[in-house]
């Protein structure tokens, strides 16, 4: 297995690849790796001749300081995970000073009103670190496809935007959320919830389960009330937002049109960890 922690070595290592028209394949990750990630480096797997996996912190896109922190980092493990799949893959594993030198700032995009919704909307600044690394990443590693997870789905749309935007080539593959057997979508986050707790989230999912079948029924403004009122009566439970959007404009949605697709987005801080889901409606 190649672990790759320079852009120069990067270089070398992909130009081999480039002279064999080799399709390549990039999931970028921030490690803590789970069964979540590992789908979508299976996927890229079969899909291409050569797979990076990005493990990377990236410290632009946390608007929390202790949230950076606290964020686990267990590269050895990840790379035993990685194995599993291939011991061909390549990992890119770069340090914050290969990446932003001395100046770890991110750039000011505007991806047309995604990143002011929602995440955007609690996270201030978040999109602008996801857009900077993910444009630094795939304009290094310059990928045929890269895989992102539709657990974030808003950072899914805005990568589709980033891509437009910068007409970078590179075709942009969003995977389904992995869950856990109790519905809880994986996240790295999940370890941090007591067993009980952990059990206990599983609401998270069941609501957004509730929230497909009366959206046939009852208007968003009904459930979004519903749905408060539901994680009002769990004390463990502090709703941040929940929220019906159009899918390609992530707009609220207002009067239901046939020929538009919906989904319905969640984020709760379950004892003080912060969760989000979302489900096609
Ligand atoms: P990270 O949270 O490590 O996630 C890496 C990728 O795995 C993302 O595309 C995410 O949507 C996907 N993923 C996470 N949990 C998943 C699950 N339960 N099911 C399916 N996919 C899942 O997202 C990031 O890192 C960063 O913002 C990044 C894009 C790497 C930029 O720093």
């Amino acid at each position: 297995m190649q672990i790759i922690e320079t852009k120069k070595e990067l270089k070398d290592t992909l130009s081999v690849n480039l002279l064999s028209s080799k399709t390549l394949g990039l999931i970028p990750t921030m490690g803590a790796l789970h069964k979540g990630h590992i789908s979508l480096i299976e996927r890229a797997n079969k899909e291409n001749d050569t797979v990076v996996v990005s493990i990377f912190v990236n410290p632009t896109q946390f608007n929390n300081h202790e949230d950076l922190e606290k964020y686990p980092k267990t590269l050895k493990n990840d790379i035993e995970l990685i194995k599993t799949v291939s011991d061909q893959i390549i990992v890119y594993s770069p340090s914050i000073k290969e990446i932003y030198d001395d100046n770890i700032t991110a750039e000011n995009y505007n991806f047309d009103g995604l990143e002011s919704v929602m995440e955007g909307e609690f996270r201030d600044g978040h999109f602008n670190g996801v857009g900077t690394i993910v444009e630094e990443l795939l304009t290094s590693v310059n990928p045929d496809k890269a895989y992102f997870g539709e657990k974030d789905f808003q950072q899914f749309q805005i990568i589709n935007k980033l891509v437009e935007l910068k007409k970078i080539p590179v075709e942009v593959i969003g995977c389904p959320i992995v869950r856990e057997e109790n519905g809880l979508a994986m996240s790295s986050r999940n370890e941090r919830l007591s067993t009980s707790t952990r059990k206990e989230a599983a609401l998270i999912y069941k609501i957004l389960q509730e929230v497909k079948i009366k959206f046939g029924t009852k208007s968003a403004l009904e459930i979004t009330e519903w749905v408060k009122s539901e994680f009002l009566k769990h004390e463990k439970f502090k709703l941040e937002y929940f929220q019906i959007a159009e899918t390609t404009t992530l707009q609220p949605v207002k009067i239901k049109s046939k020929n538009k697709k919906y989904r319905a987005f969640v984020a709760v801080f379950v004892d003080d960890i912060r969760l989000i889901d979302n489900i096609a409606l």
